[in-house]
């Protein structure tokens, strides 16, 4: 199973990356940065909302990891498209980053007139401080709309997936259009409780594994590209972890029936932020 994923435009992606949501500003998200970093991450996953930018730039520069062995996501918040700020925020992603360019840009949510917003996200792209730009929490229906007056497709729709909302419906849309599925809160989050769900800590028995490990090699091997988010470095380290191993198709079966439409987060049609 490959560690990378090519995009639409020819950028690879690390299959797993880190996430940082919630992350504190400051020494926990530096240190986080730096341990997955060590631990052999080359993806992290931030957003100018998440208020962390700082820090994931000062633990990238403190990792000594080169710059471009790094694939670094920045996402564009929803008031700076409803203000027509795209440019400005962007600009001040990359100050607070410390790097003169992302490897990929997300709209973050399909906040009302997101195509103007997208057609800033182009020219970005073309300035080449966006190696690819994508979209967040876009339905089809979304991306319909977007696909309307694009002259670029998204490279990447990032959205809410994990067993009990598995998204395959919404990944097969995106993959016919050329697009690449990432999943984001794929452990439940932190009040999900999922990872305490009996049918994947049977499977973590049967494997040898952590049920977060058999989540995560799940999404690797239905080709969603996927973004645990840790502070905690043993569990840094062992989300990284499931390469060694592979899900029988029967199993893969068990976690796909597992489905039952549970958003942990705001359902994308309707979000008052
Ligand atoms: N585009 C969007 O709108 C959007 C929305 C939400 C999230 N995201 C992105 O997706 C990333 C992941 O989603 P998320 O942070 O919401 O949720 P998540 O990764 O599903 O879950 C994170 C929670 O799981 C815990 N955890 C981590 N590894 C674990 C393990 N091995 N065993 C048990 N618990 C474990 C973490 O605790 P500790 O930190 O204490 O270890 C944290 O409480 C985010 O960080 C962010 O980058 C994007």
């Amino acid at each position: 199973m490959d560690k990378i994923k090519k995009l639409n435009n020819g950028i690879e992606i690390p299959m797993l990356g880190l996430g940082v949501y919630l992350s504190q500003d400051g020494a926990e998200t530096v240190n986080a940065v730096t341990w997955a970093l060590e631990a052999g991450y080359r993806h992290i996953d931030t957003a100018s909302v998440y208020g962390n930018e700082s820090s994931v730039g000062l633990g990238m520069r403190e990792s000594k990891i080169p710059r471009e062995e790094i694939f670094l996501t920045t996402k564009l918040w929803n008031d700076d498209m409803r203000k027509g700020r795209e440019l400005e925020a962007f600009e001040a992603s990359l100050k607070r980053l410390q790097t003169d360019y992302v490897d990929l840009y997300l709209i973050h949510w399909p906040v009302e007139n997101f195509e103007k917003s997208w057609k800033v996200m182009e020219k970005i792209y073309a300035s080449g401080r966006a190696k690819a730009i994508g979209v967040s929490n876009f339905k089809e229906h979304h991306l319909e709309s977007l696909l309307a007056v694009a002259d670029i497709v998204p490279a990447i729709n990032q959205v809410e997936a994990h067993p009990l909302l598995n998204n395959n419906g919404l990944a097969g849309c995106c993959r016919s259009k050329g697009i690449a599925i990432q999943s984001y809160r794929p452990l439940g989050g932190p009040k999900g409780k999922l990872m305490e769900n009996a049918t994947l800590n049977k499977l973590a028995e049967k494997y040898g594994k952590t049920p977060a490990q058999i989540v995560l090699r799940w999404d690797i091997q239905r080709d969603f590209v996927v973004i645990p988010k840790s502070v905690h470095k043993d569990r840094i380290i062992s989300n990284l972890a499931v390469f060694d191993f592979e899900l029988l198709p029967e199993d893969m079966e068990i976690i796909d029936s597992m489905d039952q439409g549970h958003r942990f987060c705001a359902d994308p049609d309707n979000f008052d932020f």
